[in-house]
């Protein structure tokens, strides 16, 4: 079994997303970090934030071999959080370059999050574009929805498929 990790981009961290964000580490058993947690400040062209990123980012290279996003659906999009995070990849395609070509060979998925079965499409464009342009394998991803705190059947059917191919 792969060692995976589920970055989650919500802007409250016991909401929606966290709720299929739960039941993708039960069936997975993939780690989770809550970027809601951390301090990610926007890029910056002069390198010169002091933030949790570093830490996060050569933590995640550095163990997991399966890098999961998972994000609201923020105005047709992903949400500012999880647009940050990426953002701040950057940095190691411009300072220390090695860590950011650790990437390479690695595998993407993602997971998008609303109130219904309502996502538009090339939701998925800026994730698979980047992890080709990562060097990375983009495994796929699904949309979920949650009403009420509740995840419908039909949902948690299509976790248990996603879970099962990324992490064998
Ligand atoms: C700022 C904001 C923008 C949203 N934009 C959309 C949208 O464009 N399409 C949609 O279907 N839902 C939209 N929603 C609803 C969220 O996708 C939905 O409530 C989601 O389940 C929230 O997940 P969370 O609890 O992890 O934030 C929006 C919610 C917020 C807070």
């Amino acid at each position: 079994m792969k060692k995976g990790i589920i970055i989650q981009g919500s802007s409250r961290s016991d909401g929606d997303t966290n709720t299929v964000v739960s039941y993708l580490k039960d069936i997975t058993g993939f780690d989770v970090v809550d970027l809601n947690q951390r301090e990610i400040n926007y890029f910056d062209y002069e390198f010169k934030n002091e933030d949790d990123f570093e830490i996060l980012f050569k933590n995640m290279v550095q163990n997991y071999q399966t890098i999961v996003l998972a994000t609201p659906v923020y105005w047709y999009t992903m949400s500012g959080i999880m647009k940050v995070f990426l953002d701040r990849i950057s940095d190691y395609l411009y300072k220390e370059k090695d860590f950011g070509r650790m990437l390479r060979g690695k595998e993407m998925a993602m997971m998008s999050c609303s109130n219904d079965d309502d996502r538009v499409g090339e939701f998925n464009l800026p994730f698979s574009r980047s992890a080709t342009y990562l060097g990375m394998d983009y495994l796929g991803d699904i949309h979920t929805w949650v009403s009420n705190k509740e995840l419908p059947l039909e949902v948690k059917e299509k976790i248990n498929a996603f879970g099962l191919k990324i992490k064998n």
